[in-house]
């Protein structure tokens, strides 16, 4: 039996060698500039190594104001795209394709200025009362996540995943618990799509690579978006020539979450399934069996796994030894397979 997993996946010009993927991990390693630091390159490279088939980098921040943390990967600026490109070309020396995701924290800023949102609405106590974007504003953030479009092209990067979940800037205009404004960006649907929309085709105008959507499928919470929600929303990223969906959850507002093992599964197969489009499942996925089971029954289209890489670098040759796979082994460590 051929696994599928270590089926190689194509989408436009790309062939990723097999259906793992590394999901971006924030790894506040950065320095207040936000450029790429020895860290990056030794962690990243280390999963490429692994045989990882394609690595999407942290959430890298648009502009200052949209960092998560003062130690955020950036790429606001021309000056990230030398230390980024470096990044891009190791991880090509060692096979691996990479992407980057990129990012605006929105009312999830914690720096030492106000954050931005939709409305002004705080996540919860603890953090800071966010100032309403102004139209203008909002125009200047499309225009930065163009921008970073540009740079991530100048860096060689293989795919862009534009983040539109956990309660950042994007999925904040999609909630109506988070977006309350009253202009064309809130109310409806179609209005609170509005600035993903328009940040799809502000990121097209300079990027025609593979173009992924990071959403929170279900917030969790009474009068906040649903699965349901998301097939006509999927429907509409689809028809902006958006590649694949990856599917998360939550961390809109604070709620309580059933966590186990492949529970946003069920998000990603009712997407890929309604609205027809390709789809990445992520969340607990830490099995190689498990991910056989996703792929075979169509549930999803390729696999994102988090912290199962963070323990273990080398996940994807353990996934092959489970399914009876045989995968490239760096030359270097083939003694690690010979016993005698
Ligand atoms: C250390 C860490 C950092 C994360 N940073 C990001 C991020 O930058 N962007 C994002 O979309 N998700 C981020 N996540 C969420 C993961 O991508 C993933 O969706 C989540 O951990 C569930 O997958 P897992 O069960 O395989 O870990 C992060 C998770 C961890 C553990």
């Amino acid at each position: 039996m051929q696994s599928k997993l270590f089926t190689p996946y194509k989408i436009k010009d790309l062939t990723l060698k097999n259906r793992i993927v590394m999901a971006p991990m924030c790894m506040y390693s950065s320095d207040e500039n936000g450029h790429v630091n020895d860290w990056h390159l030794t962690h990243y490279t280390s999963r490429a190594i692994g045989q990882v088939g394609l690595i999407i980098i942290e959430a890298t921040a648009v502009n200052p104001k949209g960092r998560i943390s003062a130690s955020d990967l950036g790429i606001w600026s021309d000056e990230h795209i030398e230390g980024l490109k470096k990044l891009t070309t190791l991880n090509h020396k060692y096979q691996s394709k990479i992407g980057i995701q990129l990012a605006h924290a929105g009312r999830k800023a914690q720096l030492k200025t106000q954050p931005l949102a939709p409305s002004a609405i705080p996540f919860n106590e603890e953090y800071q009362t966010p100032q309403e974007l102004t139209i203008e504003e909002i125009k200047q953030t499309i225009h930065d996540f163009k921008q970073a479009a540009r740079r991530a092209k100048e860096a060689n990067f293989d795919v862009i995943e534009i983040h539109a979940a956990h309660g950042y800037l994007i999925h904040e205009f999609l909630s109506p618990l988070s977006n309350q404004r009253k202009d064309q960006y809130g109310g409806s649907e179609e209005n609170r799509y509005r600035l993903l929309h328009e940040v799809i085709e502000g990121v097209k105008e300079e990027w025609t690579g593979p173009l992924f959507v990071r959403i929170s499928a279900n917030d969790f919470t009474e009068g906040g978006n649903t699965p349901d929600t998301y097939v006509p929303y999927a429907e509409k990223m689809k028809a902006q020539g958006v590649d694949l969906i990856d599917v998360s959850s939550g961390a809109l507002v604070p709620a309580q979450i059933d966590a186990f093992p492949g529970y946003q599964v069920p998000y990603a197969d009712q997407i890929k399934n309604e609205a027809s489009v390709a789809t990445g499942a992520v969340g607990l996925i830490t099995h190689a069996l498990q991910a056989e089971e996703i792929l075979k029954n169509n549930r999803a289209d390729l696999i994102f796994i988090a912290r199962e890489l963070l323990r273990d670098p080398y996940w994807p040759k353990t996934a092959a030894i489970t399914l009876g796979e045989t995968i490239d082994t760096p030359v270097q460590y083939e003694r690690g397979w010979r016993f005698k």
